[in-house]
């Protein structure tokens, strides 16, 4: 892990965060958002309570967020730069979002990934999230085509 820093999102990394979000939905493959992604709107509504960046040098390479729920547990969801893939940003924010999620007394962490995200999937079982179902045909994408989502969870 080096070039980067992890620490929690503030006002000011609202909108390069929603701008990374943009970019990383054009890539139509990860994240069930496609464009066009209103960046302003996004910037505005992001959660920043539970939410850490990986900061490189001023610029936001990742982002997580850990959306609590009423009954426990978390929603995660999380992004990376395409061209800081497979440099340990994701498990850098991983690390920090579990830490966090602990320190705020949650049970457990969820998230749904598409089948295909083969580096998601395999973040995930890094950090002990196991296969707790499979949604079938459920997100319909904008060419039509009806894509499964598996679900994840992580008790901690
Ligand atoms: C999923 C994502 C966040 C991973 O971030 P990352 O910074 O590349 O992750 P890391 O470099 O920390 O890699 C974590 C692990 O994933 C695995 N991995 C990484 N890239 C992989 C790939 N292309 N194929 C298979 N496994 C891969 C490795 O096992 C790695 O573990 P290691 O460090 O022990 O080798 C990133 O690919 C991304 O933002 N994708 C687009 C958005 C997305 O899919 N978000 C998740 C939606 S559920």
């Amino acid at each position: 892990m080096s070039g980067f820093e992890v620490r929690p999102g503030t006002d000011a990394d609202r909108r390069p965060l929603a701008e990374l979000f943009a970019a990383v939905a054009e890539e139509r493959d990860g994240i069930a958002t496609e464009p066009p992604v209103d960046v302003e709107a996004y910037a505005a509504r992001w959660d920043l309570d539970g939410c850490f960046v990986a900061d490189a040098a001023g610029e936001i390479v990742g982002g997580i967020n850990v959306q609590v729920s009423r009954h426990g547990y978390g929603d995660v969801g999380m992004h990376v730069a395409r061209a800081w893939r497979g440099r340990g940003v994701g498990s850098a924010l991983m690390v920090r979002a579990i830490a966090w999620a602990r320190e705020e007394g949650l049970h457990k962490l969820s998230l749904a990934v598409f089948p295909h995200n083969a580096a998601a999937i395999a973040l995930y079982r890094k950090f002990g999230f196991v296969e707790e179902g499979r949604r079938s045909r459920h997100i319909r994408r904008s060419d039509g085509a009806l894509w499964d989502l598996v679900d994840m969870g992580l008790l901690l």
